[in-house]
């Protein structure tokens, strides 16, 4: 298939990524990635979505170039991975960013900025942005060693955003973090992308992705199940249809066939089966003397699609 979409114009693009170990005590090779392709659109979030073991810290391990690979080849903002071209433009959060113990955040920050090659002055100016940013400015003299998990969480993706990256590359960046932290890891993300920057983040937390990203991918098994904005991947599953009406009269056959029927007074509710003609029942009522209130497709959830895609991932011999 052509596809008039440049590398250039991409964020990111996965080719067909296939990643196998091979570890010393077990004889058994562990195929991480089976075949990984995607692409990630310039000034998109994209959720990356995956059970524990699926392989999304593997595939971006390959991105930053930290693995090589088994086979297929993946390119960042159009520069072929590995490089420091590619590696450059991109801020990345580790899964459990480990840093020294010693530092403070500022410290941290720093020397940060110094690997990036960024002057004195604008190097301070930045982490002390970033520093608010993320909501350490009251723990800037303590050090990492006595952060907590959600603070350390933030710490990391402070240092992720000291280059300026066009794209930020985060594994789990929600993890650890209490409901209030989640919130403000999400309006981050949201507020770098309002700043013309592409997101890349990994999770399992399915309301996070559905509240912020463009497009999500669900990965399970090392390869991808399914794809597309969170909205396409539950409408493409109609499960039942929700109809409530004004009937005075008895409801006689409007019920056969109708699941979670309920009457209360003149109101009836009911679930037609996704399968139903819903035309043919709505003349039927408007026959019986009834007045519609609503009638609503009933989607599957984010979360139900994605058990459903891991299901059927481990249902695979
Ligand atoms: N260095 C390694 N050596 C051997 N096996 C590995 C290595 N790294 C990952 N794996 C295996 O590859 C598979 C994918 O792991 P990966 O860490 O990519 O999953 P994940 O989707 O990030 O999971 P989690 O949600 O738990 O972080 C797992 O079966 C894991 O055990
Ligand atoms: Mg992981």
């Amino acid at each position: 298939m052509y596809r008039l979409t440049l590398v250039a114009d991409l964020a990111l693009a996965v080719r067909d990524l296939r990643k196998s170990f091979r570890t010393p005590f077990a004889r058994k090779k562990i195929e991480a990635l089976r075949g990984v392709t995607f692409e990630v659109q310039k000034g998109h979030i994209f959720g990356f979505v995956g059970p524990n073991g699926a392989g999304k810290t593997t595939t971006i391990r390959t991105l930053m170039g930290l693995i090589k690979p088994t086979s297929g080849s993946a390119t960042i903002l159009g520069r072929t991975v590995p490089s420091r071209a590619a590696r450059e433009r991109v801020g990345f959060l580790p899964e459990s960013p480990y840093f020294y113990d010693y530092l403070t955040v500022p410290e941290l920050l720093d020397l940060v900025g110094r690997l990036f090659g960024i002057p004195g002055p604008e190097r301070k100016k930045r982490a002390d942005e970033l520093i608010e940013r993320v909501g350490l400015s009251r723990a800037r003299t303590q050090n990492l060693k006595k952060f907590s998990k959600g603070m350390l969480q933030r710490a990391g993706l402070a240092q992720a955003l000291m280059n300026d990256p066009e794209l930020v590359v985060l594994d789990e960046p929600m993890s650890g973090l209490d409901p209030i932290g989640r919130k403000e890891v999400r309006d981050l993300i949201l507020s770098l992308r309002d700043a013309g920057k592409t997101v890349f983040f990994s999770t399992h937390i399915l309301s996070d992705v559905e509240a912020i990203t463009d497009r999500v991918a669900i990965i399970a098994r090392g390869q991808l199940q399914a794809s597309g904005t969170p909205a396409e991947l539950v409408a493409q599953s109609v499960q039942a249809v929700d109809i409530t009406i004004r009937l005075t009269g008895e409801a006689g056959d409007l019920t056969a066939g109708a699941d979670q029927v309920r009457r209360h007074e003149d109101e009836l509710s009911l679930s037609l089966p996704a399968s139903a003609d819903v035309d043919a029942w709505l003349a039927k009522a408007h026959a019986a003397g009834a007045k519609v209130i609503s009638v609503a497709p009933r989607h599957e959830t984010l979360e139900a699609r994605f058990l459903r895609e891991v299901a059927s991932a481990e249902a695979v011999p």
